[in-house]
């Protein structure tokens, strides 16, 4: 008898599993069951805030020179504890691991190749804010017999099988897509259950709400300081309305607001670090994220190019991100070809314009 509720599993196993494509009956839906294993668990250790005893440094840095907490590290050993011994991975790459994690000779090893981000947003546990997790699934290449290795998860974003989050805040989501839409499940703690509770997720393609971290300002390329300068300058300005601007210090909890009411999410390429093409990982970040908003509708860009037809050269390698609401991300994309080729034409503040309280007063 059923209760009229989906869960995921029902969800997987319809969607994946009973319907005919290269995913049924592979074991994908099973996988993505320990994924979501793995959510629930580091849900649960969330919960219990500094009674966890978890809470501060772990005193190491990661491969991207980041002071580690002592959760990054715990919430990555739980994805690899849930997920390495089910028989359907050939590997694992995590922001908290320099190289690839190979899958101990006491299971047996998968097609599929896991990628993610166990904690997004760690710097907001400190202070009981959102965080998250990312994760990204891809198939290995099917003439690919050696151990998998760095070459293995470098491939176009474009290729994932599956990606999805999960948001720990008041309630804790799921957001996941196999290729047929982003949906979103909600998990019922005492029973335990992620629930269908956001089917088939379109994100708005207008929005006046923009996220971006404004202390960067000075190190931004030209495009995008005029994009946030048009928003700025709001109903008097050229865009002729007013905006709105947040910042979460969380991907997961920008790109689950624009899901949920459009927007348009920046960490874009800067100056601050020259040597760093981005803020955001490609491979567990950007790529995910980029998936998620693609299949609900929406875009995600360098700010030149498409996010998923990047070719990855390397597993922590860094990119510009700028997706949400397709028109506002349609126009930043435009900001840039202008500028690259010279067709960008100065923009006047709106301190001067015609509809201005500060207008030099004309003489008589
Ligand atoms: P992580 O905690 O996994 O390192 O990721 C944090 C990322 C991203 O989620 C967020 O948008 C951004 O870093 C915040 O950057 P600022 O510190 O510049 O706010
Ligand atoms: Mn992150
Ligand atoms: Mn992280």
């Amino acid at each position: 008898m059923q209760d009229g509720r989906t869960t995921l599993s029902k969800f997987l196993i319809d969607t994946l599993d009973r319907k005919p494509g290269p995913e049924a009956a592979s074991g994908l839906s099973a996988l993505l069951i320990d994924v979501a294993a793995s959510i629930k668990t580091i849900a649960a250790a969330l919960t219990r805030g500094a009674l966890g005893g978890q809470h501060g440094s772990a005193q190491s840095v990661n491969t991207h020179g980041e002071e580690q907490k002592k959760l990054d590290l715990v919430t990555n050993d739980i994805f690899l504890q849930h997920c390495e011994w089910d028989g359907l991975l050939a590997g694992m790459v995590s922001e908290e691991m320099d190289g690839v994690y190979a899958i101990p000779d006491a299971y047996p090893r998968g097609e599929y190749l896991l990628a993610f981000d166990p904690l997004d947003g760690s710097s907001n546990i400190d202070i009981n804010g959102v965080v998250g997790s990312i994760f990204s699934v891809l198939k290995r290449a099917p003439d690919e017999s050696h151990a998998a290795d760095e070459a293995s998860f470098l491939r176009p974003g474009r290729e994932q099988v599956a990606a999805g989050y999960a948001i720990y805040g008041p309630s804790t989501m799921l957001v996941l897509s196999v290729g047929n839409g982003t949906h979103g499940f909600t998990l019922e703690r005492d029973v335990g259950n992620f629930v269908l509770t956001h089917s088939d997720i379109r994100i708005p393609e207008d929005s006046c709400e923009f996220a971006i971290n404004a202390s960067n300002e000075r190190f931004w390329e030209p495009p995008v300081r005029r994009y946030v300068q048009e928003c700025k300058d709001g109903r008097t300005g050229c865009r002729a309305q007013d905006f709105n601007m947040r910042w979460i210090a969380s991907m997961v909890a920008e790109v689950h607001r624009i899901l949920m009411r459009g927007g348009v999410f920046m960490y874009p390429r800067d100056f601050k670090t020259p040597a760093m093409e981005g803020r955001l990982r490609l491979l567990y970040e950007a790529n995910p994220m980029s998936f998620i908003v693609e299949q609900a509708g929406g875009l995600s860009i360098t700010g030149r190019e498409r996010i998923l037809d990047m070719k990855a050269r390397a597993l922590h390698q860094r990119v510009p991100v700028i997706l949400g609401s397709r028109n506002e991300v349609a126009r930043i994309h435009r900001y840039h070809g202008e500028y690259d080729r010279g067709e960008d034409k100065p923009f006047t503040s709106p301190l001067f314009n015609e509809r201005s309280l500060f207008l030099p007063e004309t003489p008589a």
